[in-house]
């Protein structure tokens, strides 16, 4: 089995890799960079994986052949461009690259809770037009839908380092939201490109991927406090307040999007209600803790 990871310098894109290396079937595996100076040391030397050169925006540069399966992570982009065009313009790529290769026999798109809605979901409407123009782009394609990722949580560190405290924008308090490691991501990704050939349930079949149980921010808070070994204080960012919080960490554009994003999850938003549900959840097993620890100790 050969597969294709575009673009591997993803941290999901990385961790799938680490899992398909890892099977007993010995798959091979390329990543696609559009640095290849970012390709890791424990990926470089292993005699099944190739790094190669390319751009997910740019169709001449993607090269599928002989791959039997392709996972895409589409990256958000924090500039105020139409991020909806880009998606689109990037999917079309990847479907282009995937029919001039002719032996890809499975796509795996990585895409997010809430891509089955086409309003009031802000970000994640980049998610929805993807699943729009790669459906039917390959003769077997997964969407994995995934809950909020734990490693959003590493935006709280450098506050915490410096003052004892973090903002959390996940309000109420006690509210709890779904959360995915990125770990569990790259399990499940890994999972269904090695599943290439085998019969979907439907196609595309579609998936909810989610972690052991919801946190809120309380729950953030004591899982902090367990790996930093000290009492934190959590401010909350109230509905009213999230775009002037967004404003301060991106250009206006995207500020608007991320905050109606924030919004949709929130009690009350769009996604909370949640009336177009996916039909089926699967759950990872990586608790919160073990990955704030990790952050922590990567930092
Ligand atoms: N965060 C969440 O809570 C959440 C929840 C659900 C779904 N998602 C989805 O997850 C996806 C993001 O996954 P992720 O966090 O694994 O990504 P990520 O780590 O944020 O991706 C960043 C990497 O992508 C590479 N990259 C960006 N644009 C590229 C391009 N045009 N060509 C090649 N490489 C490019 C960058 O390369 P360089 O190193 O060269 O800069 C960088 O290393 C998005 O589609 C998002 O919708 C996120």
């Amino acid at each position: 089995m050969h597969i294709t990871i575009a673009p591997a310098s993803t941290q999901t894109g990385q961790a799938t890799i680490r899992f398909l290396l890892a099977d007993p079937t010995n798959p091979s595996v390329r990543g696609v960079y559009r640095n290849l100076a970012k390709v890791p040391g424990e990926f470089k030397s292993h005699p099944r994986f190739e790094a190669v050169q390319g751009d997910i925006e740019d169709v001449a540069s993607l090269n599928f052949k002989g791959s039997d399966a392709v996972l895409n992570i589409q990256p958000a982009i924090y500039e105020d461009k139409d991020n909806i065009a880009r998606a689109r313009a990037v999917s079309g790529n990847i479907k282009a690259a995937i029919q001039a290769a002719a032996s890809v026999k499975r796509l795996v798109l990585l895409s997010s809770e809430g891509a089955q809605y086409d309003h009031g979901v802000g970000e994640i409407l980049a998610s929805h037009a993807a699943e729009i123009v790669l459906q039917g782009a390959a003769p077997e394609v997964v969407f994995v839908r995934c809950a909020y990722f734990m490693e959003n949580w590493a935006a709280a560190i450098e506050t915490i380092k410096k003052a004892s405290f973090f903002f959390s924008t996940l309000t109420p308090l006690d509210f709890k939201l779904p959360h995915i490691a990125t770990q569990d991501i790259g399990q499940a990704c890994a999972a269904e490109l090695l599943s290439t050939g085998a019969p979907l349930k439907s196609n595309p079949y579609i998936f909810d991927l989610e972690g052991p149980q919801p946190y809120s921010a309380l729950d953030v808070k004591r899982a902090f406090e367990e790996a930093v070994g000290k009492e934190l204080e959590v401010r909350p960012v109230e509905k009213e307040g999230l775009l002037e919080f967004w404003s301060t960490v991106f250009p206006p554009e995207v500020a608007k999007r991320i905050t109606e994003l924030n919004l949709s999850f929130l009690p009350g938003g769009v996604l909370y209600e949640n009336s177009k549900p996916t039909g089926e959840t699967r759950y990872g097993k990586t608790e919160l803790v073990v990955v704030l620890k990790q952050l922590l100790g990567g930092q």
